[in-house]
């Protein structure tokens, strides 16, 4: 499926504005600055769909992608973003917890986490909410390239140590870094095969 060519199709600030569900979905959520959006373009290789940014906060609307007319990426808005207003902050996370816990046809989330930084309290609740409403999700250990590999695997640990009680958790968890490339083969063959069903 990641051959296929990815095209941006819909962009909404309310859920009322969510395009009908008619693919499969793949999600991606995170803090704010953690490699979403680059993550997106290194697994389909097309680089300049998905807009990315130094600047944390860039993507401020949940932005549907379809890879051909088989699976929907779904790009959405980083939590934790510090700068911004505190209404336009809530707004953002409301958006996102309503998609995740309410979206049909919603195969997967990915759950990013900067290797560096590991898990914080919004990802939790994040967790806790996905555990509740039981969807299923991944998560992915970002920016692997910034961190010894020694460090990597600590962080690994770490996280499947306090995600053991967890049900909707799909293990292993998947380690990637969209500048070196690493790991990103894997998480494509991984997600290829939640499309197809
Ligand atoms: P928001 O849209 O603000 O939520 O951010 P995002 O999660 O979409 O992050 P984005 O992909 O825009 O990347 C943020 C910054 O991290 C950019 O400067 C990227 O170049 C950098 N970055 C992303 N992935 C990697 C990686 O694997 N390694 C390194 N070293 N930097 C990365
Ligand atoms: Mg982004």
């Amino acid at each position: 499926v990641f051959r296929n060519k990815l095209a941006f199709f819909a962009a909404a600030k309310v859920s009322s504005s969510f395009p009908p569900p008619d693919l499969p979905e793949i999600a991606f959520a995170g803090r704010s600055n953690v490699g979403k959006s680059s993550l997106l373009n290194a697994l389909t290789r097309q680089w300049g769909v998905v807009r990315t940014s130094d600047k944390p906060g860039l993507t401020q609307t949940i932005n549907f992608f379809k890879l051909g007319s088989k699976v929907c990426l779904v790009d959405l808005p980083g939590y934790g973003f510090a700068y911004a207003k505190e209404e336009v902050k809530d707004a953002w996370e409301e958006l996102v917890k309503e998609y995740v816990s309410t979206r049909v046809g919603l195969k997967r989330v990915c759950l990013l986490i900067d290797t560096k930084w590991g898990m914080k309290p919004r990802d939790y609740e994040l967790i806790d909410l996905m555990e509740r409403s039981q969807t299923k999700y991944q998560i992915v250990l970002t920016k692997t390239d910034v961190v010894f590999p020694i460090d990597v695997a600590r962080r690994a640990m770490q996280i499947e140590e306090s995600l053991k009680a967890n049900k909707s958790a799909v293990q292993p968890l998947m380690m990637v870094s969209s500048k070196s490339g690493a790991g990103i083969r894997s998480l494509r063959t991984v997600l290829a095969k939640i499309a197809r069903f």
